[in-house]
């Protein structure tokens, strides 16, 4: 099911969300898609959203399948009907351990993992657990640097590194960076920015937050067209700060609780009756050339 919906339906649409709404189409913008194309500007495509992987947790009350998820995740990704253009991880591809060669072994098993998907145009994002006790050194080992730009069929993506910093901050040089970035780009652009952590304050207490995401915000708010796609909170959830959509993905090894639905944030515990509930990752097809993303949360096991 896939409807389409203009901006206040969307933010109707933001509390409904964690019913588990799929295939909704979440408008940037109101331009329409004569002006977009009389631009000449982006093709559709489709990409893949994928996070918070967490190989190397070991927790059977919480997940019994630690060592079988993410396999099962990459048969149902390879069996897809329609297979991406490309495919984003954005972080915690490790859970953390202090131990930086454990660490190196965690993240060279899910190099080798990922390298089993069809898709080889991969990007990765580091999560704190896989960056912040060694300033991603490790992780870039592995998976190059944290923060980049690239673009896809008009479409230009930003990747913002918030978790490298123990701190969770972004940093003035970061933030400078996304600055000269986005002036060499007209108002008008389709921009999706990628980041592991939300750029808003949806929960500071449980490090649901980044320290000066507020100053990225403040960058990107002149740009009409800009997406956020980020992980770390473990579920779908949906938020607009002024005209801007933020859309958090499922994770890969648990779900975490709605924010502040618990008094204390933990792992929901396995559930024997539906299991693999709650994990997932999702499809997001850029329509109208970047200026809406029809997004569909697909489940863990193979349809
Ligand atoms: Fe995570």
């Amino acid at each position: 099911m896939t409807r389409h919906l203009d901006r206040r339906e969307f933010i109707q649409l933001a509390g409904l969300a964690t019913a588990g709404v799929a295939g909704v189409v979440f408008s940037s913008g109101l331009r329409g898609v004569s002006f977009a194309a009389g631009k000449g500007r982006a093709e559709d495509f489709m990409f893949l959203q994928m996070s918070d992987l967490h190989w190397g947790f070991a927790g059977p009350a919480v997940n019994p399948d630690a060592d079988g998820t993410l396999d099962k995740a990459i048969a149902h990704v390879n069996a897809l009907p329609h297979q991406p253009d490309f495919i984003v991880f954005t972080g915690d591809l490790t859970h953390t351990t202090d131990d930086p060669q454990e660490r190196r072994k965690r993240l060279a098993h899910v190099r080798d993992a990922v390298g089993k998907l069809k898709v080889k145009k991969q990007r990765y994002l580091a999560g704190e657990h896989d960056a912040s006790l060694d300033r991603a050194e490790a992780f870039k080992e592995f998976f190059g640097e944290t923060r980049y730009t690239f673009d896809h069929k008009g479409v230009h993506f930003i990747v913002l590194d918030n978790v490298s910093d123990p701190t969770g901050k972004l940093g003035d040089d970061q933030i400078q960076w996304l600055r000269a970035d986005l002036a060499k780009h007209d108002k008008e652009a389709p921009i999706v920015v990628l980041t592991h952590r939300p750029l808003f304050d949806l929960a500071p207490d449980w490090d649901w937050a980044t320290g000066d995401g507020s100053a990225a915000i403040e960058a990107l708010m002149p740009y009409e067209y800009v997406t956020v796609f980020y992980g770390h909170i473990h579920q779908e959830h949906h938020q607009l700060t002024g005209h801007i959509p933020h859309h958090a993905a499922k994770g890969l090894m648990f779900p975490l609780p709605a924010p502040h639905s618990v008094p204390k944030k933990a792992p929901i515990p396995w559930d024997a009756a539906n299991p693999y509930r709650g994990l997932g990752f999702r499809t997001i097809e850029s329509q109208s050339g970047g200026d809406e993303y029809a997004l569909t949360e697909q489940s863990v096991e193979k349809a």
